[in-house]
C-alpha cells in the first residue's frame, strides 16, 4: 500500500492500473470507513482512500480546527483491512495552492434545506471537494455511506448533472451493537453522552415502526422526538423530518419511499442520522 501526497504521483500511478474504486474521508476513520473500503472492494480492481480535511465545507465557529488529524493511525487501520492500493493525503496546499477556491461546484437548492440551513456552504464545500477528488483520481465507482444521505443525494446527482463518469455506490450506515451511528464526531462525546446519543436511532426506530403500522401524522411524530430530546437535556433539535427517500422533497402521505432525518446537538456535539422505509 502506497500513501502518496502529490497530485502527479496519483495521477503517475492512476495511468498504470485498470478499474479503481475510491473512498473519500475526512480521516479519523473507523468501522464505519472499513463498510466503505469493503464495498468498494467488490467494485473494482484497484481501492484508494483519500484523507483530506476539507476547510471549505466547514462553516465559521465549526470543528475545522479541532477535527482530528491521525494519518499514522488511520494508515495502519487501513493496511489492518487489506486490499486498499494507496492512500492519498494532499496538503491543504495541494488541492487548495491558490488557498481560496474560484471555481467552486454549486449544488441547487436542496443545499440550504436540512443540514445546509444550519452549515451554510457546506455542500458547496463538499461538491467541489468530491468534484476536483474525482478529477484527480479518476475512478470508475465512488462508495459513500448513507449516514450523510444528503450528502449522498448531493453527490449523485451532481454526478448525474455534470455527467461526471463515476458510479456512486450508497453503503448502509455502520453501527455500534447500540444502534448508535458509528462517526468520527462521536470521539467528541462523553461517557454518559454517548450512551444518550443512542437515543437518536431509537427514535428513529420508534418512528419507522409507528409509520409502518399506519401512522401518517408526519408532524406529530416529529413533535414527539423533538420534544423528548429537549426534555432529556439535548441542546438544540436542529430538524427531525420526513421526506421521500429518493427526491428529497418533505414527505406526502401517499409516498412509498421515506427517509427519517435527525439533527441534533448533545453538549458540544452535532450528531446527525436518518432511517429509511420503504411502504
Ligand atoms: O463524508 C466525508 O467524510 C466528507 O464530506 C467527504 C465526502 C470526504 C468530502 O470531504
Amino acid at each position: 500500500m502506497k500513501i502518496i501526497h502529490s497530485i502527479e504521483e496519483l495521477r503517475a500511478w492512476r495511468a498504470t492500473v485498470g478499474t479503481v474504486a475510491f473512498v473519500p474521508t475526512m480521516g479519523n476513520l473507523h468501522a464505519g470507513h472499513m463498510t466503505l473500503i469493503d464495498a468498494a472492494r467488490k467494485e473494482a480492481e484497484h481501492i484508494v482512500v483519500s484523507i483530506f480535511v476539507n476547510r471549505l465545507q466547514f462553516g465559521q465557529g465549526e470543528d475545522f480546527e479541532v477535527y482530528p488529524r491521525t494519518l499514522e493511525q488511520d494508515a495502519a487501520l487501513i493496511a489492518a483491512q487489506g486490499g486498499v492500493d494507496v492512500i492519498f493525503a494532499p496538503d491543504e496546499k495541494v488541492l487548495y495552492p491558490k488557498v481560496i477556491q474560484q471555481y467552486q461546484v454549486e449544488p441547487p437548492a436542496i443545499q440550504d434545506e436540512l443540514c445546509g440551513a444550519f452549515r451554510p456552504g457546506h455542500f458547496r464545500g463538499v461538491a467541489t471537494v468530491v468534484t476536483k477528488l474525482f478529477n484527480i483520481v479518476q475512478p470508475n465507482v465512488a462508495c459513500f455511506g448513507k449516514k450523510d444521505y444528503q450528502q449522498l443525494f448531493v453527490i449523485k446527482s451532481m454526478v448525474e448533472d455534470l455527467n461526471q463518469p463515476v458510479k456512486i455506490v450508497s453503503v448502509d450506515t455502520g453501527r455500534a451493537a447500540d444502534g448508535l451511528a458509528l462517526s468520527s464526531r462521536n470521539g467528541y462525546l462523553s461517557a454518559a453522552h454517548k450512551l444518550e446519543a443512542t437515543r437518536i436511532y431509537h427514535h428513529l426506530s420508534r418512528m419507522k415502526a409507528a409509520i409502518e403500522a399506519g401512522e401518517r401524522d408526519y408532524e406529530r411524530l416529529s413533535a414527539e422526538t423533538t420534544g423528548d430530546l429537549l426534555a432529556r437535556g439535548w441542546v438544540s433539535v436542529d430538524y427531525v423530518e420526513m421526506r421521500n427517500a429518493l427526491t428529497l422533497k418533505p414527505a406526502a402521505v401517499t409516498d412509498h419511499q421515506l427517509v427519517i432525518l435527525i439533527a441534533a446537538r448533545l453538549g458540544h456535539t452535532r450528531l446527525i442520522d436518518n432511517i429509511e422505509i420503504s411502504l
